[in-house]
């Protein structure tokens, strides 16, 4: 099969420098979307048409082929014709001997099941739409039947009275036998309300040469809604993360409220998880069995392992969390964080490029950077790595057992030995021995007879 996407359109109503297809529903561009579904049919030729927006359409399918390292063709639509015009940019790429699909790259939401079904029904021969009924069809092209068959489509700003009052409209999805379709495009003229060169009049064309034209229907009406607006935008986001939730419960995932949870990427959920209110999770998430996310986290790439607490508002990118470690609330931790068993980071703790071992605590206030933290070690409150000299970054060794007083600075190239305890207020330049006290705060002391300056009179 061959599959044609059209995305030449401008997206006048999306007021956005941004070409409409690239903008984002659940973190991917439209157009990814719409590509993402296309691939899972396996098609042997696909084409994306761009034309408004600049290199910026076909850059991003560019790097999405390469990432994936399986072709997808584009071709310029300049100026845009319309619709037939768009498909005829498609041709020098498209297969005779095998079906066209036709999809709209601002259509993000249309499920392969359906697009299955329609394929199924136009078989090697058949014309066949996909079609819905609207209780407001106002705009959109009107399927016009005789006796139960499809004898055309026609636009809205060509219909008469009777016409608009059809409520079976014409989704742009269609399947069409690919050598007839060159033909048709051929013979489509722009005499029409628009002067547009309408895909649509092959249907037209297709009964006159007594090819059976037949229609399938996607299984929700959001599947082929298109985008056009913001408003429209944000109903197809809620209506997708709608969906997304949907699945998680059905998989048994506790949601404290399914339209409270934001998945821009793949969220992927053991036996027994939980999840408060307003969570994002972005790129590829994984929560093992038992864990409970607290209210307003913002989880990305990250991995969470079994029986682990992440309490509210912590944000986790790019790290991995131990088997039941208690994170947050108001922790943070940043890329290349690897996290044992049972670590407890607090609140107001950041940890980057870092790895902690098993039982290990940082409960208040810190910054662990560049750190490599063994067992069972104690972080104070107010510690401080200072792995960064201005120019270049080094790492902290500490090892298992160590106790580091609160407010102590570790000036890194620097390795606290295993169980060595740091006073509270060190400032550390220099290895801490194993098992001892190293404590660089100036003796205390107390001046007798000392006495507070008093106001000199006037
Ligand atoms: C089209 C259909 C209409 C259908 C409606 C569904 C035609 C003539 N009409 O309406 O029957 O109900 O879609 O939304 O086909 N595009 C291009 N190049 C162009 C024109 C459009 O690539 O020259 C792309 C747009 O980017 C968009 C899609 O084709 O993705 C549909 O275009 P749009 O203008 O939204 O649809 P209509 O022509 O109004
Ligand atoms: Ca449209």
């Amino acid at each position: 099969m061959n599959v044609v996407i059209l995305a030449a359109g401008m997206g006048k109503r999306m007021q956005s420098a941004l070409p409409k297809v690239l903008h984002p529903l659940a973190g991917k561009p439209l157009l990814q979307h719409v590509i993402d579904t296309a691939r899972s049919l396996k098609p042997s030729k696909l084409c994306v048409i761009y034309g408004h927006g600049g290199a910026a359409v076909p850059e991003m399918v560019a790097k999405l082929a390469e990432s994936t390292g399986a072709a997808i063709d584009t071709a310029l639509q300049q100026p845009q014709l319309g619709t037939g015009h768009a498909v005829m940019q498609a041709v020098p790429q498209i297969d005779d001997n095998a079906p066209t699909l036709v999809l709209y790259g601002d259509v993000p939401l249309t499920t392969a099941d359906s697009l299955q079904r329609l394929v199924e029904a136009a078989g090697k021969d058949k014309l066949a739409i996909l079609t819905v009924e609207q209780a407001n069809p106002f705009g959109l092209g009107r399927i016009v039947r005789e006796n139960g068959n499809i004898v055309r489509i026609v636009e809205e700003k060509d219909a008469n009275e009777a016409e608009r009052a059809i409520r079976e409209i014409n989704s742009g999805i269609m399947v069409i036998p690919t050598s007839r379709l060159k033909s048709w495009l051929e013979s489509l003229s722009n005499n029409n309300a628009q002067g547009e060169y309408y895909l649509t009049d092959i249907v037209a064309k297709a009964v006159a040469e007594g090819v059976p034209v037949v229609s399938a229907q996607p299984s929700a009406e959001w599947e082929v809604a298109g985008v056009n607006s913001k408003v429209q935008l944000a109903e197809l986001e809620r209506r997708h993360q709608l969906n997304i939730a949907n699945a998680l419960l059905e998989k048994g995932v506790t949601l404290m409220d399914p339209a409270r949870i934001d998945v821009r990427g793949e969220l992927v959920c053991g036996r027994d998880v939980v999840i408060d209110v307003g969570c994002v999770f972005e790129g590829r998430v994984e929560i093992a069995d038992g864990v409970s996310i607290g209210p307003n986290c913002v989880l990305v790439n990250a991995r969470i392992g079994a029986g682990a607490q992440i309490k509210p508002f912590c944000h986790i990118e790019d790290a991995v969390v131990g088997d039941k470690s208690q994170i947050g609330p108001y922790a943070r931790l940043r890329p290349g964080t690897q996290l044992g068993e049972d670590v407890h980071v607090g609140n107001f703790v950041e940890i980057k490029n870092s790895t902690v071992a098993a039982h290990s605590k940082a409960n208040h206030l810190a910054y662990v950077g560049d750190a490599t933290v063994g067992s069972r070690v104690n972080i104070g409150a107010g510690t401080i790595t200072c792995n960064y000299d201005g120019a270049n970054k080094f790492r902290t060794v500490i090892e298992d057992d160590a106790f580091i007083g609160s407010d102590s600075q570790l000036v890194a190239p620097v390795t606290v030995g295993a169980g060595a305890t740091l006073g509270a207020g060190t400032t550390l330049t220099k290895d801490a021995p194993a098992g001892k006290l190293t404590i660089s705060r100036p003796k205390q002391m107390t001046i007798e007879n000392w006495k507070r300056p008093v106001k000199v009179k006037k």
